[in-house]
């Protein structure tokens, strides 16, 4: 840009002095005004057209220093020019690191809370096992019903810290894993089956099942059969015993519906949306005394998302509570 217009320059310096005089000291004298007068305007010239890049180099030092929320000024330099196009990609990929930078940030915040609830989940169980064992080592088990009382709820902490790790790894496995396996799962005799084993659970339970037949699914039938186990379990587990529950399944198009229903206590409305939430237990469920650790229904929704599905909760404190799956049917 400077070589072209320092030879425009001269190229013009010279017609004008060749027209305006015949005498060399003057001709000398116009070029060399002409000349510098041409080298200063291409340095203010030259000046402008680079302040972008040097605003681009402060702003790139800025960024360096850890300042990711900076961008490139579009002012000054229209979309147009080269340095206008520099800076409108750079600042997509300046936006693109930086979401990917709060992404991971993010997962990391997550998986640091996790980590917190287990400990603490696993503490808990742990620091009972601990006690019953230094009050026998102690002697202060006065008799043999005390002892055996001590080994059963030794027993049933071992128990629950086991479902505990067992649901903790599952959901490590689902957090890795993009997608459940494709195998043709019959999800009306999986329904059936865990049907008749909550029956076998709890005979006196008013329990309905409206099974459509014939209906499969592409997925992961070990997992499903878990879905559905954790949605029973929480029936047994958060609604007396007595409370009727209603399991159906049937289709919509390409679309399945398995619904769990139960016509207990309901969950409070503002817990509603968090019940989702890992080691998250709605209302008295908070205590550990039911033995749930919340991760029940996270395991639940992990399972749908591998198998893009969807589910929806619906509950009413003192009604009920029904949560629908929604999974696409395998033809
Ligand atoms: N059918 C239900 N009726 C009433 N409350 C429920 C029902 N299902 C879930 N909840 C509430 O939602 C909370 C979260 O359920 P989730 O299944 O995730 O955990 P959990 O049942 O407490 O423990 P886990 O399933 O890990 O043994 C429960 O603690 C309970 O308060
Ligand atoms: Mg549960």
């Amino acid at each position: 840009m400077v070589v072209t217009a320092l030879c425009a320059g001269a190229m013009a310096t010279t017609a004008f002095t060749w027209v305006v005089s015949g005498d060399p000291a003057m001709i000398v004298l116009v070029e060399i005004a002409g000349l510098t007068g041409v080298a200063l305007v291409s340095t203010a010239v030259v000046r402008r057209e680079l302040r972008p890049l040097e605003r681009a180099a402060e702003t790139a030092d800025a960024i360096a220093a850890g300042d990711f929320a900076q961008r490139l000024a579009a002012a000054g330099s229209a979309p147009t020019t080269e340095a206008g196009r520099l800076a409108e990609a750079l600042n997509a990929m300046l936006d693109q690191i930086h979401a990917a930078l709060a992404a991971r940030e993010q997962s990391e915040d997550r998986m640091r809370q996790f980590v917190a609830d287990a400990s603490h989940e696993l503490r808990t169980p742990l620091q009972s096992l601990r006690g019953y064992a230094e009050l026998y080592q102690s002697g202060a088990l006065p008799d043999r019903a005390a002892v055996d009382d001590a080994v059963a709820r030794m027993l049933s902490e071992i128990h629950r810290m086991t479902r505990l790790v067992e649901s903790l790894l599952m959901l490590a496995r689902f957090d890795v894993a993009e997608e459940a396996d494709r195998e043709v799962v019959d999800l009306s005799r999986l329904v059936r089956d865990c049907c008749l084993d909550a029956a076998a659970v709890e005979p006196s339970r008013p329990a309905e099942a409206r099974v459509e037949p014939g209906v499969t699914v592409l997925g992961d039938e070990a997992q499903l059969r878990s879905l559905l186990g954790n949605l029973l379990g929480n029936v047994r587990m958060h609604t007396p015993a007595d409370t009727p529950c209603r399991v159906s399944l049937s289709t919509s198009g390409s679309e399945v519906l398995l619904r769990v229903e139960d016509f207990g206590p309901g969950i409070p409305h503002e817990s509603r949306t968090r019940v989702f939430d890992r080691f998250y237990r709605a209302g008295k469920g908070r205590s550990r005394a039911d033995g749930g650790s919340g991760l029940g229904l996270a395991i639940v929704a992990a399972i749908t998302d591998l198998h893009r599905g969807r589910i929806r909760l619906d509950s009413v404190p003192g009604r009920g509570t029904r949560v629908d799956v929604f999974l696409r049917t395998h033809r």
